[in-house]
C-alpha cells in the first residue's frame, strides 16, 4: 500500500463533535492509498468534511481492522481531545502495517492513552445515563419531557439510544449545549444545541424525586467524598432530589444513631413512598387527566423505570387486567409486550378477540423486582401495594366504560373485588360490584401462569385459557349488543 514516495500532507475536515462516519470514511480512504499518520491533520473547524469530495475508488471497501481496534474507534471518537482522530488513525496505521495485535500491548503509550479516552467516554455515559432528569411540559396539551445536560464530551449521539430503550413510550427531548436529540415515539433524531432556560423549572416531578431520594438515603451509609466522586456536584443543578442532600448529610449522625435504637423494630418490609397516598387528592375528568397523575406519581415501590399506563380505545368493549408490568413492559413503557403478552396475544387471536380493539392494563402499574446479579426478577405485589393502586384502577375502568371486565389471575382479582378468591373457586363469569359502575366481569389465569406449568401440563392449559377467551368475546359481543 505505501510505496515510501513522499505524499502531499493532506488536510481532513471533520464535523465538531463526534463525527464517526465521518473519521471512518476518511480513514478508510486514507488507509488505501497509503497515506502515514504524519502526513494528515485533522482539522475539527466548522465545516462539513471535504474529504468526501475528494474521489477514490477503494473507499467504499472497508478495512481490515482487528477487532479491538474497531471496537475502540466508536469508543474514544466522542472524546472532546482534538487529538483523538490523530491518534486513532495512528493506531490503524500500526494495526494495518504489521502490528495486528497491538491491543494487547496496554502498555504501549499509544494504546494506554486511547483506553484511557475510551473510559473517560464511559465514565461519562455512566454519569449522563444515571443523572439525566426529564421535566415534564405541555405545549398545545401534548405532553413532552425535556431535559437538560452538560456531558464532558461530545456523547449525545451515543447516549441517546439508552433514553429510547428507556423511555420509549414517552416523547422527549434532551437539550445539551451541542446539540439536541428528539425521540417522537417513533424516531430518534438530532438538531440544534439548547439551554437550560428551554427547560422548566418545576413540574411536580420535583416532590417525587425528593421522596424517592429521602426514602431511599441510608445515612449509616454515607461517605460524601465517594459520593461527591459519583454524583460530582456540577450534576446536582439539574436533579431536584439533590436539594435534599446538605439537609441529609447534616443529619446524617443524628439518624444514624436514631437507627441503631430503632433497628429491632424496624419492619423487614420495604416503606412504600408517600407520594401515592397523595394521589386520591386530584380529581381527574377523563383518561387523560388520570393517566397524566399516574405519569408523574412516584413508584410505590423504588425501582420502575416508568409507568405502564393502560392501552386501547376508551369504549372498548372488553377491558383486561392483569397484575403488573413485566421487566419487557417497563421498559418499553406498554403494557403486555413481554413474554406473558405475547402468549396473550396468540391466544385472544386463536379465540377471535381484537387486540387492538381491546382495553388493557394491569392492577398496579409500575414493575416491582428483585436483583439478581444484573437480572431483575418479578416480584408480586402485596395486598397492600394492590390496594394503594386499586384507586387507579376503579378511575380508570369508570373512564375506559367497558361492557366487560376480565381479571387475568389472583392479583387481578384481587384489585377488582377487593378479596383474595382462588381462580380455581372462581373462575368463570362473575359481578364486580364494588364500582359505582359495576361491571359484568370475568375471572381466568393468568398468561404467565401457563409459562410457568412444565411442559406436559401446558397443551391442556392453554386450551383452557382459549375456551375462557372465547367465552368472554360471545359474552362482550352479548352485552355490547
Ligand atoms: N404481566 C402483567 O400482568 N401485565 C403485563 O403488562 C405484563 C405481564
Amino acid at each position: 500500500m505505501n510505496d515510501g514516495r513522499m505524499r502531499a500532507p493532506r488536510t481532513i475536515l471533520l464535523r465538531p463533535g463526534a463525527d464517526l462516519t465521518g473519521f471512518r470514511d476518511a480513514a478508510r480512504r486514507l488507509a488505501a492509498e497509503g497515506v502515514p499518520p504524519e502526513a494528515v491533520t485533522w482539522s475539527l473547524e466548522s465545516a462539513p468534511s471535504l474529504f468526501g469530495s475528494e474521489a477514490a475508488p477503494q473507499a467504499d471497501r472497508p478495512l481490515s481492522l482487528p477487532r479491538a481496534v474497531a471496537a475502540l474507534i466508536p469508543q474514544v471518537v466522542p472524546h472532546r481531545d482534538p487529538e483523538r482522530y490523530g491518534l486513532l488513525y495512528a493506531l490503524i496505521w500500526r494495526a494495518l502495517h504489521g502490528e495486528r495485535h497491538l491491543m494487547e500491548v496496554a502498555s504501549d503509550p499509544l494504546v494506554h492513552r486511547l483506553n484511557l479516552m475510551a473510559k473517560a467516554i464511559g465514565r461519562d455515559l455512566h454519569k449522563m445515563h444515571a443523572f439525566l432528569r426529564f421535566r415534564r411540559t405541555t405545549d398545545d396539551g401534548d405532553e413532552r419531557y425535556v431535559a437538560w445536560f452538560e456531558p464532558d464530551h461530545h456523547i449525545l449521539e451515543a447516549a441517546a439510544p439508552f433514553f429510547v430503550r428507556r423511555f420509549a413510550g414517552m416523547r422527549w427531548t434532551i437539550l445539551t449545549p451541542e446539540g439536541r436529540a428528539v425521540w417522537d415515539g417513533d424516531a430518534l433524531t438530532y438538531g440544534p444545541p439548547g439551554s437550560r432556560g428551554d427547560v422548566p423549572e418545576g413540574d411536580g416531578f420535583e416532590a417525587g424525586w425528593q421522596t424517592y431520594y429521602e426514602t431511599t438515603f441510608n445515612p449509616a451509609r454515607v461517605n460524601p467524598k465517594a459520593m461527591r466522586a459519583e454524583m460530582p456536584k456540577k450534576y446536582w443543578r439539574n436533579m431536584p432530589e439533590t436539594a435534599s442532600i446538605p439537609a441529609l448529610l447534616r443529619g446524617a449522625a443524628e439518624r444514624t444513631a436514631q437507627m441503631i435504637e430503632r433497628e429491632p423494630t424496624v419492619p423487614a418490609r420495604r416503606e412504600p413512598a408517600r407520594a401515592v397516598a397523595a394521589m386520591a387528592d386530584q380529581d381527574p375528568k377523563n383518561l387523560d387527566e388520570l393517566n397524566a397523575i399516574i405519569r408523574r406519581t412516584e413508584p410505590l415501590v423504588p425501582g420502575a423505570t416508568q409507568a405502564v399506563l393502560g392501552e386501547g380505545p376508551p369504549g372498548a368493549s372488553v377491558a383486561f387486567v392483569g397484575e403488573q408490568p413485566g421487566d419487557q413492559e417497563d421498559l418499553k413503557g406498554r403494557p403486555f409486550v413481554g413474554p406473558a403478552g405475547q402468549l396473550l396475544s396468540r391466544a385472544m387471536e386463536e379465540a377471535g378477540i381484537d387486540r387492538g380493539g381491546s382495553y388493557l392494563t394491569n392492577a398496579v402499574k409500575h414493575f416491582k423486582f428483585t436483583l439478581r446479579g444484573k437480572r431483575r426478577i418479578h416480584e408480586k405485589p402485596t395486598a397492600g401495594e394492590v390496594s394503594h393502586y386499586r384507586w387507579w384502577l376503579d378511575r380508570e375502568l369508570e373512564f375506559v366504560a367497558p361492557k366487560l371486565v376480565v381479571a387475568l389471575g389472583a392479583t387481578a382479582v384481587l384489585a377488582l373485588t377487593g378479596k383474595a378468591i382462588p381462580i380455581t373457586r372462581a373462575r368463570g363469569p362473575f359481578r364486580f360490584d364494588r364500582h359505582e359502575t359495576r361491571f359484568q366481569g370475568f375471572i381466568t389465569v393468568h398468561p404467565s401462569y401457563l409459562l410457568r406449568l412444565p411442559d406436559e401440563a401446558k397443551e391442556e392449559a392453554y386450551a383452557a385459557f382459549v375456551a375462557d377467551l372465547k367465552r368472554i368475546a360471545t359474552l362482550g359481543a352479548e352485552l355490547s349488543a
